[in-house]
């Protein structure tokens, strides 16, 4: 195991789950001090029991990414408890399962809100502090959808399209400043995102769909962000066969068009 975390600031939101759940156990057994955040505070302190930390080294700080205008006071008490942040990883975010059809508009820009202004609010407040100390890194995660449209998906992917466009541009902006800036693409990763992920009247969806049922575990998903992080990649994709989109894609694009077509939305 390698001690390259050790006494490092992270800041992981979406971390009352899910991957960011797992990154939290992870990071805190290399031995990295975090800042874990997320809306519900009763799951934000059952992670934080599991990842044995002290108080010290650990620091609850629960909002709703809909509303990230207080993000400068947020990252103001992370510096006055560690004095720093090394990594901040925006994680936390909801998916989709709803006819752009049928989906009204305010549903598209709360996913907007959520899974992409939010993480570029949480940058911004976060970079002063980086560009001073001449180190950071940033991480966001995307998703596969963030590289191609999917069935039900509209506004969930046009968010995470969204993140590659400003989070590309930002990184050839601040690596003179000592900034890395990693963009991860999960495919599918057995979490509950597909519990949360609404319909077009902003419902839950409530299931696990097959594809996430047998999908790779969310544990398997942070260990390989953290090696990318370990080895400044600047984009790496996380998953099982699902991947192979990616590359028909860019390679084969007539035959991507013809299978995406076939694949069921769940
Ligand atoms: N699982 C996959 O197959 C997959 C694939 C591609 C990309 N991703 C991405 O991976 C990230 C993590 O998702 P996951 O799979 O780990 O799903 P998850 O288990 O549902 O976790 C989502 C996390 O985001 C937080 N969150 C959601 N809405 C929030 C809000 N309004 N304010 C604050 N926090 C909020 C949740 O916490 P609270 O509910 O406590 O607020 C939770 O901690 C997401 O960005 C997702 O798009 C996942």
């Amino acid at each position: 195991m390698t001690n390259k975390f050790k006494d490092k600031v992270i800041w992981i939101t979406g971390a009352s789950s899910g991957i960011g759940e797992a990154l939290a156990i992870e990071f805190a057994k290399q031995g990295a001090r975090l800042i874990l955040s997320a809306r519900r505070i009763e799951e934000l302190n059952r992670v934080a029991l599991l990842t044995k930390l002290p108080p010290l080294d650990l620091m609850i700080l629960p909002f709703d990414l809909k509303n990230t205008n207080n993000a400068s006071a947020l990252i103001a008490q992370i510096i006055n408890k560690f004095g720093a942040i090394d990594v901040l990883i925006n994680n936390g975010g909801y998916s989709q399962r709803g006819e752009a059809i049928s989906t009204d508009i305010k549903i598209d820009r709360e996913l907007m809100e959520v899974n992409y202004f939010a993480y570029i609010n949480l940058t911004k407040a976060v970079l002063p502090y980086m560009k001073n100390k001449n180190s950071g890194q940033l991480v966001v995660i995307s998703s596969i959808a963030g590289k191609f449209g999917f069935y039900l998906r509209s506004g969930y992917s046009a968010s995470k399209h969204a993140l590659h466009g400003f989070f590309e541009s930002l990184r050839l902006e601040t690596e003179k400043f000592g900034i890395k800036t990693l963009i991860v693409c999960p495919g599918k990763i057995k979490t509950n995102i597909s519990f949360h992920a609404v319909d077009a009247k902003g419902n839950e969806h409530n299931k696990m769909d097959e594809s996430h049922a047998n999908a790779m575990s969310a544990n398997e998903c942070a260990i390989k962000i953290i090696n990318a992080i370990s080895n400044n990649k600047e984009e790496v994709f996380i998953g099982g066969k699902e991947l192979i989109m990616i590359k028909l894609k860019r390679f084969l694009p007539k035959l991507f068009s013809k299978i995406i077509r076939k694949q069921s939305p769940y």
